[in-house]
């Protein structure tokens, strides 16, 4: 038997429904993957199932005012549903809520204590003393250290990309209550990820490591993608950081410990550990082994995923993966990028999406061609764009003109002459058609094994041109009337053709490819490169039409799904949320006076900067404020302004500043001034 193939796809979170930048990034490639892997006879587990737990999840059913239960049960179904619709040929979509799951997971945790892999800390963590609960990264708001910007995460900061942890946040907030939340002591399991920082680098760079232990065999790195190592070596020239394997939350998998209470597993050491559970239930299921599929050298373990997952799977699972011990880890982990959606990124909060639940309810048996656009565009180096338009045009002009359109020609003149009954065995007397299916076959095998279904599925198309340019060259509407003998065989080359084609587009267009299967008599499936069998006398099935046009008012409609779109918004419109309450002891703290600016000009070598002399009131004395982008000095002087007179000295550019003018940003980051509507005496208070 071949050797044990384990293909992986991103275990989505079950909190809300799946679009097509899911399909075409993780798990149209996995599947064509898997079964272009079946064909060649190879052991395949696919394995899938809903990531069940973490913030993504509660935040959900908070959001919703509904149990995170419910959540996931819902969501479970509607995406292990539509994953069925689109012929995602998984051997098993399970969820981590399962039982199994929690054992297994809670074994591994286990042995990761035993081996010494994890290390306890004690910590302080952000605490909401309203809800009296810790929180979790994505529970805390605040500015984003690095772009400035308000509304990041405690984990990432969605304006500028960077990842974050909860105690980058400037001004940070709790979403359950609004308020400021505290420190409080708590305790961790951490991975000391910086310790396997030489390993992973060496092994990612090289395919193996010092030290590498059966089951653990070398990959080549120069077949790993180069948008997916990119990321890898900037996390590792960045440095790896210790990282918390647990959390304190009430959802999830309980820590498997005593003194543990109140603790639960963190969701990226729970998830990844789902493909080992999902691979036990399914051998349970079909009396397999699970092992096999992840302990045995020979196993061949491929991870497809989103290029927002990289860092999980190519550093921190194999960490995880290598400190328990015993399982092999990644061949490869074949990461796409993002696919936007008619010139924006695609978004579940603003509905700018096509969801594929509501897709099959509005184009109906259309599934083979979203297949075919999404693997067509598939974002396989970089991100890449889905139109509606793009999507008729590439329906209309290739599956119904090139690919339809030739097999319906040919069925349709066989049955038309001959009554569908072939006068000969399956087989080909020409050459040239010999070699095209030779190369489709051969150029199909290097680009799928290389992760290239995009060119893959090209080759397939390219048979399809071959055969409508051969048709036309034989003619056999002419020929029919002279030498019905030769229009007849050159049909039937034809015929043989056509269930090559068909063999190779199995793995893209299953339904195509089968009911291309029905049409020519032969069975469901057809193994790679294998022979075409039919004997003489062999009867064809009736002609169906594989692909309908699309019209125009099909994508108008689609168009008008989607919501209208603010433009893209800009980093500065977005408004921060207000932050936690103060006491009124605390505002009056601040001295805030109306003055006059007497004189302005610019600070040398800071073209932000103003130099001004204020009159407060109390005293005249000098300011330095960064207003110079929006105002020339000669519009300042003879204003009032709001001025926080208490405020320490600070020396900017050398110029020390006593105070500070209280500006509106507006939304495109313009500053006004701030002033009284009529004359007010210098030194009057703002209160
Ligand atoms: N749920 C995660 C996401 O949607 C993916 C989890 S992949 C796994 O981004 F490896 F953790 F399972
Ligand atoms: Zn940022």
């Amino acid at each position: 038997m071949s050797k044990p193939l384990t293909i992986t796809a991103a275990l989505p979170y079950a909190n809300g429904p799946l679009h097509i930048g899911h399909l075409a990034g993780a798990y149209l490639p996995a599947d064509i993957f898997a079964r272009y892997q079946r064909l060649h006879g190879r052991d395949v587990a696919f394995i899938c199932g809903s990531d069940e737990h973490g913030a993504a999840i509660t935040l959900r059913a908070r959001k919703e005012g509904i149990s995170p239960k419910e959540i996931i049960d819902t969501y479970h179904e509607i995406n292990r549903k539509a994953f069925s619709d689109f012929g995602i040929s998984f051997d098993i979509y399970h969820r981590t809520s399962d039982d199994l799951h929690k054992e297994t997971a809670q074994a591994f945790f286990s042995t990761l204590l035993e081996k010494g892999a994890l290390e306890v800390r004690e910590s302080e963590q952000f605490f909401d003393e309203q809800f009296q609960q810790f929180l979790a990264d994505r529970y805390i708001t605040g500015t984003c250290p690095k772009c400035k910007q308000p509304g990041a995460y405690g984990d990432q900061c969605e304006k500028c990309g960077s990842s974050l942890n909860p105690d980058d946040l400037i001004q940070p907030q709790s979403t359950l209550s609004g308020g400021t939340p505290v420190k409080r002591k708590t305790k961790h399991w951490y991975l000391p990820m910086q310790e396997h920082q030489a390993w992973l680098q060496q092994w990612l760079s090289t395919g193996k490591f010092d030290g590498m232990q059966a089951p653990v065999t070398a990959h080549n790195p120069e077949e790993w993608k180069s948008n997916v190592m990119g990321q890898c070596m900037s996390w590792l020239q960045d440095g790896l950081r210790p990282r918390a394997m647990t959390r304190d939350l009430d959802w999830g998998v309980p820590v498997p410990l005593p003194d543990a209470e109140g603790k639960v597993l963190y969701v990226w050491l729970d998830a990844p550990i789902g493909y080992i559970s999902a691979t036990k239930a399914w051998a349970k299921e079909h009396g397999r082994s699970w092992q096999r599929h992840w302990t045995d050298p020979d196993a061949r373990l491929i991870h497809f995923i989103g290029k927002d997952n990289i860092v999980f799977h190519c550093l921190i699972f194999p960490i995880l993966l290598k400190s328990h011990g015993g399982f092999v880890l990644p061949e490869n982990v074949p990461a796409n990028e993002f696919l936007n959606l008619e010139g924006q990124k695609i978004s579940t909060s603003r509905n700018h999406a096509v969801w594929l639940h509501e897709y099959m309810q509005d184009l109906p048996g259309k599934r083979d061609e979203l297949r075919y656009v999404l693997c067509s565009i598939a974002p396989e180096t970089g991100d890449s764009e889905f139109t509606w338009k793009d999507f008729q045009t590439r329906v209309n002009s290739e599956l119904v003109a090139v690919l339809g359109n030739l097999v319906n020609r040919v069925m349709v003149l066989h049955h038309s002459y001959f009554q569908g009954r072939c006068s000969r065995a399956a087989g080909c007397e020409k050459p040239e058609l010999h070699k095209a299916v030779a190369r489709m076959y051969d150029e199909v095998q290097q680009h799928v094994e290389a992760y290239r279904f995009r060119n893959a599925l090209q080759s397939v198309m390219e048979l399809a041109r071959e055969g409508n340019r051969h048709l036309t060259v034989c003619e056999p509407w002419k020929t029919i009337k002279i030498n019905p003998e030769q229009a007849q065989a050159d049909l039937e080359d034809m015929l043989w053709m056509l269930a090559h084609l068909a063999t190779g587009l199995q793995p893209f267009l299953p339904d195509t490819a089968q009911r291309m299967l029905h049409m020519l008599n032969l069975p469901e499936k057809l193994n790679w490169q294998d022979e075409i069998g039919w004997e003489r006398e062999h009867q064809l099935n009736a002609t169906e039409m594989l692909f309908e046009k699309i019209e125009d008012t099909a994508m108008d409609a689609q168009r008008d799904k989607l919501t209208p779109q603010a433009p893209e918004v800009q980093p500065n419109s977005t408004l921060s949320p207000a932050l936690g309450s103060i006491s009124f002891q605390d505002f009056s703290r601040c001295d805030i006076r109306i003055a006059t600016v007497l004189a302005a000009e610019p600070v040398e070598g800071a073209n932000r900067l103003l130099k001004l002399t204020v009159d407060t009131g109390l005293d005249t004395r000098t300011v330095v404020s960064g207003i110079a982008e929006h105002y020339a000095p000669a519009e300042v002087v003879g204003r009032q302004v709001c001025l926080l007179v208490n405020l320490e000295p600070r020396t900017l550019r050398g110029v020390e500043s006593q105070g500070m003018i209280l500006m509106a940003e507006d939304a495109s980051g313009r500053l006004h001034f701030v002033s009284p509507p009529e004359a007010v005496n210098n030194g009057a208070t703002v209160k």
